[in-house]
């Protein structure tokens, strides 16, 4: 295990009846809050009244910017770093899924600077040096936006969808009440599930030999989400599944599972590009490919790490030989994703057509190569993305 810097500061209020907590939060940061949601499911939910009640006998006095989109624009980024700057903002109260804590977290930044926040994600890749403090109150566990300090943004114009990691935009509070997740779908708590897997993936395969520990911690949260999608989706207010996927959504991505390996991952690059250009959800993306990529990944020197997976995480029968292991463990994946879950199984499926694979695959490797768990260039990306018509 490599040397590390554990260093996780975002306070969490867990479960239900938490929101009294609220307003005390908030004013540790200023009285002038800018309240940031979706397209409207906080109101539909009574969210939006009991956070605007507790603001108010707080004291704080609200802005707010409503409209954030599922894959979120930076036209959303540049109206909320605006507001922060024309109202004068403490701090950002972001309430809803990972799109419009993402969005957030650019507006904090982006109300700190001169230039557009765009120049963040661009090429131009400016410094993220400060951003106004962020609370989150999560709806939806998938992103684990609320725990780390990441964010995602789509420029239409551009057809580029990016993410960036920025220390100061993490979030110092964030809100976790499963009970505000029962109002979820089934496709939305499906597409979460799928997204939390991945994030687990991405890291879990790789060929170091030393992760006991944290590689335990992996497969049971892979397990976690298993066991308690189903009961989610069948029994939408069952608190314990919708508890046990939150937390899981925190702690599959808020760095603990590095462990000081800092390997590149490989199928959010390739999704984001899915996104980008046929705006389908992340979740829906990282399901079609996850299982491709794996098995365009299983080869003599990888195979262990499947068999490890399959056996602890599927329970496969570990007398078999080992790539009939590996390939059962892919298969089972495959069956939770598309039959259990109820995701689609095909690009053809959700419209992504043949044509786009180029510019798509040339993107997601930057021109050059994903060195995640096997390094892949533009080519063995384009293989990726045909194994999944
Ligand atoms: O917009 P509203 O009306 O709120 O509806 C949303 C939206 O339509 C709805 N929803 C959210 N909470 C709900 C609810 N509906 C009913 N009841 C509730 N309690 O769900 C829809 C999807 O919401 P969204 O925020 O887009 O979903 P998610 O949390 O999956 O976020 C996806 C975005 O996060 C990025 C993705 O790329 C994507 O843009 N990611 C962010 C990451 C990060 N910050 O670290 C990492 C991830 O890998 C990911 O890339
Ligand atoms: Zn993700």
């Amino acid at each position: 295990m490599n040397n590390f810097v554990y260093d996780i500061p975002v306070k969490v209020y867990f479960g239900e009846n938490q929101l009294c907590h609220l307003g005390e939060e908030l004013k540790k940061y200023g009285s002038r809050v800018l309240l940031t949601y979706g397209g409207g499911s906080i109101k539909k939910i009574g969210l939006y009244d009991k956070v605007i009640n507790e603001l108010n006998s707080s004291g704080l006095e609200v802005f707010e910017l409503s409209g954030i989109e599922p894959n979120p624009r930076i036209d959303s980024v540049r109206k909320g770093a605006q507001m922060c700057k024309e109202h004068n903002i403490d701090v950002l109260l972001a309430v809803g899924g990972g799109s419009t804590i993402d969005a957030t977290k650019f507006m904090a930044a982006g109300a700190c600077v001169d230039h557009d926040p765009w120049d963040f994600l661009s090429e131009k890749w400016s410094p993220i040096e400060k951003a106004l403090p962020i609370v989150s109150i999560l709806t939806l566990s998938a992103t684990g936006s609320e725990m780390d300090c990441g964010g995602v943004i789509s420029n239409p114009e551009t057809k580029d969808k990016i993410g960036r990691l920025a220390p100061p935009m993490l979030p110092k509070v964030s809100f976790l009440d499963p009970t505000l997740t029962y109002s979820v779908n089934a496709y939305q708590t499906a597409c979460g599930a799928a997204d939390m897997i991945s994030h687990i993936l991405e890291v879990y395969f790789n060929m170091e030999q030393d992760l006991y520990m944290l590689d335990c911690f992996m497969e049971g949260m892979l397990k976690t989400i298993i066991k308690y999608t189903p009961v989610a989706i069948q029994d939408p207010e069952n608190y314990e599944a919708r508890a046990n996927l939150m937390w899981t959504s925190s702690w599959a991505i808020n760095g603990f599972i590095n462990g000081g390996k800092r390997l590149a991952w490989s199928c959010h690059p390739m999704e984001h590009e899915l996104s980008a250009i046929y705006d389908i959800t992340h979740g829906l993306g990282l399901a079609i490919l996850t299982p491709r990529w794996l098995e365009y990944c299983l080869d003599e020197t990888t195979v262990s790490k499947y068999v490890q997976f399959a056996t602890n995480v599927f329970g496969v029968e570990a007398s078999l030989p080992p790539m009939e292991i590996a390939r059962e463990g892919i298969r089972r994946l495959s069956e939770f994703l598309f039959d259990t879950i109820g995701l689609q199984r095909t690009f053809t499926e959700v419209g992504i057509k043949e044509e786009d694979f180029p510019v798509m695959a040339r993107k997601a490797c930057g021109n050059g190569t994903l060195k995640g768990f096997k390094h892949l260039n533009q080519q063995d990306i384009e293989a990726i993305f045909r194994m999944c018509l």
